[in-house]
């Protein structure tokens, strides 16, 4: 084989037909590629040549790039197909907000206490509603790439698919991970595709109910933890290695391999022209470990000629990245999480010393937001027509705060990444539209109307706004 493993603290070498997460000083572990060879291998036209070719592994937005993700035989391969994502150009032109970005008419459909209410939105003083979401951002040049697009509705598929694929070349039986739900809904498919057992561990009342509803439905063994993700995390990490089961959190590093392809995706799309930024929402930091190591290969391969910064944005409450950075990295941080954003509801993450690595790579940097601007940066982007859950808005949220405070530039170059589907988290976006959210006062809410099945009460609901 052309790869091996190899720890990120201190280089040990291991073999990839290994059963192992960690090196044995406790390190994390690369998948080491061969980039001399590769070098040989490798370029822009083989890639481009092999788009739209229907058949797996090239029809797969992940394995269109395997000599970069794992050299396989495409028999071994156990694929949906996923990625593929569209990526999207938001429209910078004026338009019409939604219907309630003025008076809400009521009454709602929640109830008779909720009648009449009036909903305050920007758009009535400021006319910010009818911004266009590049220009509500505040950059032209802005890229929203939608992971949300994979088959189970996160990017966690493109590391799922290599996951998995390595489950059943070592011939192991059964597969686990602890989940803020994204992960946990992916595991789940991919093994029923596979015909593997899969456990999940989540932790109790703290993941949306898309997520929960997807596990149980391919079939998931699903234990709700009565704790917190790193709680379960620990769990799920003393459980695989005591009962040899193989764990698919993202300290595997064969995931953060599949989740490479997003930035090989999105650049292909972008004619392989390199942004300025790249900006992605940050939790147990696997994305932005990958990120990290999508670009360095890239980079040393010569199929990108200058590295685009990374920003990673965390939510406020849930913050232990932000934190060490503002340290300069000096010391590793760990909080006790609370986020609306609950796939990024993580307080200790496990790729902490690979994510710093590819923040010192790309020259990047770590932002964070509050819950308020992330669930008024997810309306700007839901009303846009394109959708996401909360914590993809918090990248969004990210992106705009960086470009008010004068870091992002107005004329550079923006890729956002979306990282989940808008039907993810039913709960949040209606609680947002119907004022439900406790502590949040929704700047972009469109309140449902109730009315009586006549013509007339539609007409005085339409406010003569057609
Ligand atoms: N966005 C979404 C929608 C996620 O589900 C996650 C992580 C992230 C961003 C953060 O990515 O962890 O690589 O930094 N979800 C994991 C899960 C933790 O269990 O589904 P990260």
């Amino acid at each position: 084989m052309d790869f091996k493993l190899r720890c990120i603290a201190c280089g040990a070498e291991y073999l990839p037909q290994e059963i192992r997460y960690n090196c044995d000083c406790g390190g994390l572990l690369d998948v080491e590629h061969d980039l001399d060879s590769l070098r040989e291998q490798v370029s822009r036209e083989l890639f481009d040549n092999r788009l739209g070719d229907l058949a797996l592994p090239y029809a797969s937005g992940v394995w269109r790039y395997r000599e970069l993700i794992l050299p396989l035989d495409e028999r071994a391969i156990v694929s949906r197909p996923e990625g593929n994502t569209n990526l999207y150009r938001p429209s910078t032109a004026l338009r019409r907000g939604p219907w309630s970005f003025g008076t809400c008419p009521g009454p709602f459909v929640l109830g008779p206490k909720d009648q009449g209410r009036q909903v305050q939105g920007p758009g009535q003083d400021s006319g910010h509603c009818s911004l266009g979401l590049s220009n509500w951002l505040g950059v032209d040049d802005l890229y929203l790439k939608h992971e949300g697009e994979n088959p189970t509705g996160s990017f966690k598929d493109r590391g799922m698919t290599v996951g998995v694929t390595q489950a059943k070349l070592l011939g192991c039986r059964a597969v686990a991970c602890a989940s803020t739900g994204n992960t946990s809904a992916s595991l789940a498919a991919y093994a029923a595709l596979a015909g593997l057992s899969a456990i999940v561990f989540v932790p109790q009342g703290q993941i949306a109910f898309g997520k929960l509803s997807q596990a149980l439905a391919y079939g998931a063994k699903t234990l709700q933890v009565r704790g917190d993700f790193d709680t379960a995390m620990r769990l799920v990490r003393q459980t695989c290695d005591e009962l040899g089961i193989y764990l698919l959190n993202s300290v595997n590093p064969f995931r953060l391999e599949g989740q490479k392809s997003i930035v090989f995706e999105a650049l292909q799309q972008l004619g392989w022209e390199v942004p300025d930024w790249i900006v992605l929402p940050a939790g147990n930091l696997g994305n932005t470990s990958a990120f990290g190591k999508a670009l360095y290969e890239l980079k040393e391969l010569g199929l990108i000629g200058r590295m685009p910064r990374l920003a990673a944005v965390q939510a406020q409450g849930a913050n232990p990245f932000y934190r060490s950075f503002l340290g300069g990295f000096q010391q590793r941080e760990s909080v006790e999480a609370r986020t609306i954003a609950t796939a990024i509801r993580i307080g200790d993450p496990v790729s902490y010393p690979r994510a710093v690595r590819a923040l010192r790579w790309t020259d990047g940097l770590v932002a964070e937001v509050t819950d308020q601007e992330i669930m008024d940066a997810k309306a700007r982007v839901d009303a846009a027509g394109i959708g996401c859950e909360p914590a993809s808005a918090a990248a969004v949220a990210g992106a705009k705060k960086l470009v008010e405070a004068s870091v992002i530039g107005r004329k550079e170059k923006v890729l956002v990444i979306l990282t989940g589907h808008l039907l993810k988290d039913p709960q949040a976006t209606v609680g947002y539209h119907l004022e439900k959210l406790a502590g949040l006062t929704p700047a972009y809410a469109n309140c449902p109307v109730a009315i009586e099945p006549t013509l007339e009460a539609v007409q005085e609901a339409l406010e003569g706004r057609l």
